[in-house]
């Protein structure tokens, strides 16, 4: 027999029902609890106990440290997938045949190119213009040159080709605007190339000079990506989501993903991580102080890269990133004095009980950072990095939101304000 949940309120009894999901986790549906109680709302700041919609997509255990893009463990799509086949699984359901991934990675292959006119736009930009709001306004611009995709729900074929497009086109605006910060010309992408091949080409390629291809880099970046491919209903994905439930297009819902993702407290931690880092260099690198600072209530200063919302025993992205981190560093023959810090931080943070207490532990963007250092990325584009690897996990949750003709998202309120009061003019106040 299903569970039931009751609440009392003023002495009346309300039953409400209790949803399971596939893998047994429970919620308590309250979405006809206002019209059945006259009124009563819940409150819950930062959706810390909310469950926004149903999915499919993303499984995530953040006690056991578990993730899962639809039912695949990251550990094996990590070692031994694609970025363009994970992008694949996770907007269409299943890993395509190689028929399927053929056909997907022409698609995709075939629309990396830009309209020329978006090239002036980069150049209105000043060079100290940060590539995250560069990014985020080219991908929104992205739905003046393709008017017919303003209609969210235009069939498959019309959807497809959005999608594509999207996912062909973000790399070559990323780099782009990379280009553009350096006051360097554009490099066009080059479609003999693979994904994050053509990324790095049109990064640091030049017209003097091709960039040479490394396949450790090219296996890191593939890493990368992938980890960060989704993360069920995260900030910047509660935000695609919303924005695409009012039926705005893809690009505009995408666009609102990649300034929510800015922020040093999501995305942006990966670049905060290394500023943090170097600011503990150059302070003369006593770890002990800045962890002391970290716990201090009165002191605003947090160790970016540590503690998440969902893990709360580690997270699962963060352990294959360290290995990951090793192997490259060793590789490529860095000896990158910040690897030592980031090591000295995480052991003394580790064994701290401030830290054990909460439940603080690296996360995904500890470590990112010192990889993308290491492939020569730099540090301004360390979230546009994330933006791109989350571009396929933003779009299959915008996806099953229209399929799933997700109601627009609307929370409710407690008014906390003044009553009502009678207009003084201003002579009289
Ligand atoms: N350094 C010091 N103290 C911390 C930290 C930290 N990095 N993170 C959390 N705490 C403390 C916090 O002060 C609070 O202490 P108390 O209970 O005494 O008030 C307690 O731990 C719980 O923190 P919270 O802020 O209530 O937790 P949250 O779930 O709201 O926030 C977080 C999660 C990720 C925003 C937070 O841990 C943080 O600010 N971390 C640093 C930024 C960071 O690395 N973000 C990247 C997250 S992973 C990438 C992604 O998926 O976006």
């Amino acid at each position: 027999m299903s569970e039931i949940a009751k609440i009392e309120l003023g002495g009346t009894s309300y039953e409400l029902p209790v949803i399971e999901g596939t893998e047994n986790e429970k919620g308590i549906d309250i979405s006809k609890l206002r019209g059945a109680t006259g009124g009563y709302i819940t409150i819950d700041p930062g959706f810390k106990n909310t469950g926004s919609t149903k999915s499919a997509i993303t499984y995530l255990d953040g006690e056991n440290g578990i993730l899962r893009y639809r039912g695949y463990p990251i550990e094996q799509l990590a070692e031994k997938a694609t970025f363009l086949e994970v992008s694949y699984l996770l907007i269409y359901g299943d890993l395509p045949n190689s028929e399927e991934l053929t056909s997907f990675t022409e698609s995709i292959t075939n629309h990396t190119l830009v309209h020329e006119d978006m090239k002036q736009f980069f150049e209105a930009y000043p060079p100290k213009a940060h590539p995250m709001g560069v990014l985020a306004s080219m991908v929104c611009s992205l739905s003046t040159f393709y008017p017919e995709s303003l209609d969210h729900d235009r069939g498959t074929e019309a959807k497809d080709l959005t999608i594509h497009r999207l996912i062909a086109k973000l790399p070559t605006l990323a780099a782009w605007s990379y280009k553009n910060a350096m006051r360097h010309p554009f490099m066009y992408p080059k479609n003999n190339l693979d994904y994050c091949e053509n990324f790095l080409h049109m990064m640091f390629a030049m017209p003097t000079s091709e960039y040479q291809i490394d396949p450790v880099v090219v296996s890191a970046l593939n890493t990368l990506l992938i980890l960060h491919a989704d993360h069920e209903q995260n900030c910047s994905t509660s935000t695609v989501r919303i924005v695409g439930s009012s039926h705005a297009n893809l690009y505009a819902s995408i666009s609102a993903g990649i300034s929510a993702l800015w922020g040093p407290l999501h995305g942006g931690a990966n670049q905060a991580v290394i500023e943090m880092l170097e600011q503990i260099a150059n302070d003369g690198g006593d770890v002990d102080k800045w962890v002391a600072k970290a716990k201090d209530k009165s002191d605003s200063f947090r160790l970016m890269g540590f503690g998440h919302r969902v893990y709360k025993n580690f997270d699962p992205r963060a352990t294959i990133i360290k290995k990951a981190c090793d192997d490259v560093l060793e590789k490529l023959g860095v000896d990158d004095p910040m690897l030592e810090i980031a090591k000295k931080l995480e052991k003394v943070a580790l064994e701290d009980e401030y830290f054990k207490e909460r439940n603080l532990y690296p996360n995904v963007d500890f470590y990112s950072g010192i990889i993308y250092k290491a492939i020569n990325i730099p540090t301004e584009m360390f979230t546009v990095m994330f933006a791109i690897g989350r571009l396929p996990g933003w779009i299959a949750q915008w996806k099953e939101m229209i399929e799933n003709n997700e109601p627009i998202g609307r929370p409710r309120q407690i008014y906390t304000g003044e009553n009502e009061r009678g207009y003084v003019s201003v002579e009289k106040r």
